[in-house]
């Protein structure tokens, strides 16, 4: 009896030294800051997977109302480099310019395809993830523009010859050309 009860009273004490030193190592500022710090794998390794769980749990079913037509991956890519690219990296970029700065990294789709549902990366582009750089493109860009993004995102490692090209002369012009 006296063994069980200073079992549960050392879980007790686990959980309290764990609470407190975590409340004590953000309140007293000992976490980095620095949106560049290195990633901690630990963190990374959590953090990861909750919200992979997080986006399939709250995405709604939704069907791409779009056919990856030339049409459709051509203004998808269009947007996909005015909005994202700076992020996640285009065949000019294959490490985007803000590839190291922001914490979470963006990942870099040219090397890690956006290969979930589309419904997802639908739901990821219009509300974005909280705190991590990705913004909710909800009010910049309307629900035919996010699904051209997303159809977009689904067949950039697989374009024709002539959307390639397309897509690596887009990359190189200066912006706002
Ligand atoms: C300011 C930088 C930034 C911009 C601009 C940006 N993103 Fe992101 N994006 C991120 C970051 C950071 C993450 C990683 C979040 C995480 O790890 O949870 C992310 C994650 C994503 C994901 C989830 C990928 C995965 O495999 O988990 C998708 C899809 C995505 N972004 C699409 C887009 C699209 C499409 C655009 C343009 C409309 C865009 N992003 C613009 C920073 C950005």
């Amino acid at each position: 009896m006296l063994r069980a009860s200073s079992f549960l009273l050392g879980i007790v004490a686990t959980i309290v030294v764990l609470v407190v030193g975590g409340f004590l190592y953000l309140r007293l500022g000992l976490m980095n800051p620095r949106a560049d710090a290195p990633v901690n794998p630990i963190e990374e390794a959590v953090l990861g997977p909750a919200m992979d769980a997080a986006v399939s749990r709250h995405a709604l079913p939704l069907v791409n109302p779009l056919p990856p037509s030339g049409a459709t991956l051509a203004s998808g890519m269009q947007l996909y480099q005015q909005h994202c690219a700076l992020c996640h990296g285009d065949p000019a970029h294959q490490n985007a310019i803000l590839a190291q700065s922001l914490y979470p990294r963006p990942p870099q789709f040219l090397s890690q395809a956006p290969d979930m549902p589309e419904a997802e990366n639908f739901f990821i582009v219009a509300y974005g993830i909280r705190n991590t750089g990705m913004p909710a493109w909800g009010t910049a860009l309307n629900s035919q523009q996010r699904w051209q993004i997303v159809t977009f995102l689904t067949h950039m490692g697989n374009l024709d010859p002539a959307l390639t090209t397309r897509w690596q002369n887009l990359a190189q012009a200066p912006p706002n050309s």
